[in-house]
C-alpha cells in the first residue's frame, strides 16, 4: 500500500502514473475522483483510490475496503491524509512538496 499526500496539483496522480507503468500496466492511469477506485491489470492487480471526496469512501473503508483490496495487489491512495487512522501502519508514505513551476521534493517513508 502506497499512501500519497501533497496539496492540490502537487503531482500525486503523475507519480502514480509512473508507478502503475512500472507495474506493467499498459493503460494510462487517470484520477478516480468520481469513481473512487480504478483497477488496473499489471504484473499484479493495482487499485488506485482517490480520497479527495471522502464521504462514501469512509463508509467503504469502515466496511473493510482496504483489507479486501489488500491481498496480492498494490493499492495506491491519493489524498491519504483525508483518511487519518484508517491507513495501516505498514503503508509506504509518499509526500510531494511543491506545485506549479516549483521544483518538487518527494519524501518516501517506509
Ligand atoms: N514532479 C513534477 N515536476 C513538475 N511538474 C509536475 C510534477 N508532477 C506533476 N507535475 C505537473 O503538475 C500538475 C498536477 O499534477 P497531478 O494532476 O499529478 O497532481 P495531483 O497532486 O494529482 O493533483 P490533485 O490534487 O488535483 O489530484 C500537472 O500539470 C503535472 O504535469
Ligand atoms: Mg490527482
Amino acid at each position: 500500500m502506497v499512501a500519497l499526500t501533497g496539496e492540490l496539483g502537487a503531482g500525486k496522480t503523475c507519480f502514480i502514473q509512473g508507478l502503475v507503468r512500472g507495474l506493467g500496466v499498459s493503460v494510462r492511469a487517470t484520477s478516480p475522483t468520481f469513481v473512487l477506485i480504478n483497477q488496473y491489470r499489471g504484473r499484479v492487480p493495482v487499485y488506485h483510490v482517490d480520497a479527495y471526496r471522502t464521504d462514501s469512501l469512509t463508509e467503504l473503508m469502515d466496511l473493510g475496503l482496504l483489507e479486501l483490496l489488500g491481498g496480492g495487489g498494490v493499492t495506491v491512495i491519493e489524498w491519504a491524509d483525508k483518511l487519518p487512522s484508517l491507513l495501516p501502519s505498514e503503508a509506504i508514505r509518499v509526500h510531494i512538496d511543491g506545485v506549479g513551476d516549483e521544483p518538487r521534493v518527494i519524501t518516501i517513508r517506509t
